[in-house]
């Protein structure tokens, strides 16, 4: 992503690290199914709560990777690690559309809320398939616009960091699963279309699989 599209992510961010809101929009980890052993991330893992319950589900022989490109959202999600003492995290600092994690390492990415900040969505999408586990599942909550960007909202760093103005239709986003290789992805759940800045989006937690 440009600098200044990076930046405004990062200063709304570190603001929001040291307040008591919900960012999520919708029930991702609520559907993840992680079992004992499993090595997992959070892609945009904000103040880590996410994280903390992959791995408590994980266990001593699984471990859980916050990703995110705020200092003072891990910063905080490290703090809450060590207040529970819980070890086999890692928060790193990387962006989403170049994911500083190996091949094919994970059984499960979770993330929610965040994929639509990029406005380089496909190559997300290709990250997410290239750091899965032949196998491995993703769960993701994310909003979709009901009608295209107009470009000076999309253009708009500020507006994009607010969690709207990047948001791709629902048609754009099921094409960028489809060209990272995703093939069969299923809606567990889905919001009536609702006002956000100033486009209409709907929320919704989708699911699928990396084929063996
Ligand atoms: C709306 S918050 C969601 C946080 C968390 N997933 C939750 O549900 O509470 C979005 C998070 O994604 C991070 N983020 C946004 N764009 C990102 C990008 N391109 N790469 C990495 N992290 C990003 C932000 O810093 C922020 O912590």
């Amino acid at each position: 992503m440009s600098d200044n599209f990076t930046k405004a992510i990062s200063v709304r961010y570190d603001e929001l690290s040291g307040q008591e809101c919900c960012l999520s929009c919708g029930g991702a980890i609520n559907f993840a199914e992680i079992k004992p052993g499993f090595h997992c991330a959070d892609l945009g893992s904000g103040k880590g709560f996410d994280v903390l319950k992959m791995v408590t589900l994980a266990g001593q022989e699984g471990f859980a990777w916050g990703v995110d490109v705020s200092e003072s959202m891990m910063e905080t999600a490290r703090e809450n690690a060590r207040k529970l003492n819980l070890s086999n995290t890692s928060f790193i600092k990387s962006e989403l559309e170049n994911i500083d994690l190996p091949d094919d390492s994970l059984d499960l990415v979770l993330s929610n809320c965040t994929i639509n900040h990029s406005l380089n969505q496909g190559k997300v999408w290709k990250e997410i398939f290239r750091i899965l586990k032949p196998g491995g599942t993703f769960v993701v909550s994310d909003i979709y616009a009901l009608e295209e960007v107009p470009d000076h909202y999309r253009n708009d760093p500020e507006a994009v960091a607010e969690c709207w103005a990047g948001a791709e239709t629902k048609e754009k986003y099921f094409r960028n699963l489809k060209y990272a290789g995703f093939k069969s992805i299923d809606i567990l759940e889905e919001s009536v279309p609702y006002e956000k800045g100033k486009i209409k989006v709907s929320s919704f937690t989708i699911k699928g699989q990396k084929a063996l």
